[in-house]
């Protein structure tokens, strides 16, 4: 990477978009709206304007080194509002910056630890088991939504979370309806939101019983930790952003069930890997859990912006510029990966780690930047949820539309992954 320059620079030398603004083009080409450009100008950074604002886009490693120097960017005052509404909420870690997110961060962090992270794989499984057994009783069953709950119910037990049976379905909606708003316009983003105005109230209620003393819980709990964390004027945070930063942990445990989703759509795309996985070992179920977080959509990009006036490739960055740096566009670069748009497992084999050039979940240091604290978790769940599919569930893929589009920010298969004649094959399977 070139050393960046701290001076007053002459015009941008990159590619520049000619329209007035290109924001219509985001919404309509999702996924592809920056790998379509770096493409067409071949170039890793172009310029734009996306909500009238002047916005330079990039791809690539060097670029996501770029993107986390944390001298050169920050992320305050980048989440849109309407983001904030529905994903993320007001307040809460990914709207904070500098010491206090440090803080903030340190509360994640802290609840998981990898003897916590193994809590949760238990209960994962044990929720797999319970709630597949239900499935043979069904004509069908739609993969997305039952994996979303089931991982819902582990969270909450992992959490502490008191959650009845019946509560489940409808909660564990909310928290997807909240994901799916993220790229949405209209029906979709006002579902997203009042979702989450009923997922705070819910959660706000929560974290006031635990301060209460209604709700008693081990103090190594999510609800526990959240409930009693201190921000850096020593004060507790309030009841409001520690709902927000406990549906932090909920909803995106939740979100997982996006990848395993697709994660079924591997295997009955590719079904050679079925066989594979099944006697294979550990080392191959990973390469095969990260090939799905690369291949498949799911984080388009993210937004941070330019702290000071300073030079790059030969682009003058001006304080204050919208910077997005492209998660899709990088995880399929060429540059990075051979054949990048073939599903591949042993794009992971020999590999040697690098934090940005693989970044489905942000890139940089976890511990010390922005990237996302909830990565080893999600790798460790998809492991044992591929595992459960491959070796403790016989089922049917019946004739549906298994289809997904680049365009739609979030993305899924259109049928959510329909499988019949579910047989739960118990102790015949070889869960390890
Ligand atoms: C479906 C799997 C997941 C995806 C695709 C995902 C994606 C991401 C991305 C792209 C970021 C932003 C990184 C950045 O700004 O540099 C992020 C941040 C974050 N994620 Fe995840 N994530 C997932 C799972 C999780 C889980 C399981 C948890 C917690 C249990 C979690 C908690 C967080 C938090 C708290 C942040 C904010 C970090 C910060 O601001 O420092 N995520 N995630």
């Amino acid at each position: 990477m070139k050393p960046a320059i701290f001076l007053k620079m002459p015009k941008a030398d990159i590619p520049t978009e000619k329209c007035l603004d290109s924001t219509l083009n985001l919404l309509t080409e999702g996924y592809l709206f920056i790998p379509n450009r770096t493409r067409k100008y071949n170039s890793s950074l172009f310029q734009t304007r996306l909500m009238g604002q002047k916005t330079v886009c990039m791809s690539g490693k060097e670029a996501a080194k770029l993107f986390y120097d944390q001298n050169l960017f920050t992320r305050e005052g980048v989440i849109p509002k309407r983001i904030q509404e529905t994903l993320f909420g007001k307040k809460g870690i990914q709207t904070l910056v500098g010491a206090a997110h440090m803080n903030r961060k340190l509360l994640f962090l802290s609840i998981m630890s990898p003897q916590q992270i193994e809590q949760l794989i238990k209960l994962t499984q044990r929720q797999w088991q319970i709630n597949s057994k239900q499935w043979e009783k069904r004509n069908q069953v739609l993969l997305f939504e039952e994996v979303s709950k089931l991982l819902f119910q582990a969270a909450c037990k992992w959490s502490g979370v008191p959650l009845k049976n019946s509560e489940a379905k409808k909660k564990s909606s909310d928290m997807s309806y909240m994901i799916d708003a993220f790229g949405a316009v209209g029906p979709r983003h006002w579902r997203g939101r009042c979702a989450r105005n009923r997922t705070e109230c819910w959660a706000k209620a929560l974290i006031q019983g635990v301060r209460a003393g209604r709700i008693i819980l081990p103090k190594d709990t999510a609800l526990y930790t959240i409930a009693w964390h201190k921000d850096l004027s020593n004060k507790l945070l309030e009841p409001e952003i520690a709902a927000i930063e406990l549906i932090n942990i909920l909803r995106p445990i939740t979100a997982i069930a996006t990848y395993i989703t697709f994660g079924a759509l591997a295997l009955h795309t590719y079904p050679e890997y079925r066989d594979k996985l099944r006697h294979s070992d550990e080392v191959y179920q990973t390469m095969f859990t990260q090939e799905i977080r690369r291949y498949y959509p799911f984080g388009p990009f993210l937004g941070a912006k330019v702290r000071g006036d300073f030079k790059w490739q030969n682009h003058s960055f001006q304080k204050d510029d919208l910077v997005l740096l492209d998660l899709y566009g990088t995880n399929h670069d060429k540059m990075i990966w051979k054949d990048p748009n073939t599903f591949q497992p042993e794009h992971f084999e020999h590999r040697e780690d690098n934090p940005f050039d693989f970044i489905p979940q942000g890139g940089g240091d976890y511990k010390t930047g922005t990237r996302c604290p909830g990565e080893p978790l999600s790798v460790e769940l998809m492991k044992i949820s591929i595992k459960f599919l491959v070796n403790n569930l016989e089922y049917q893929v019946p004739l549906q539309d298994l289809s997904y589009s680049l365009r739609r920010l979030p993305t899924l298969p259109k049928s959510k992954f329909i499988i019949s004649n579910v047989k739960n094959l118990g102790n015949k399977g070889t869960l390890q």
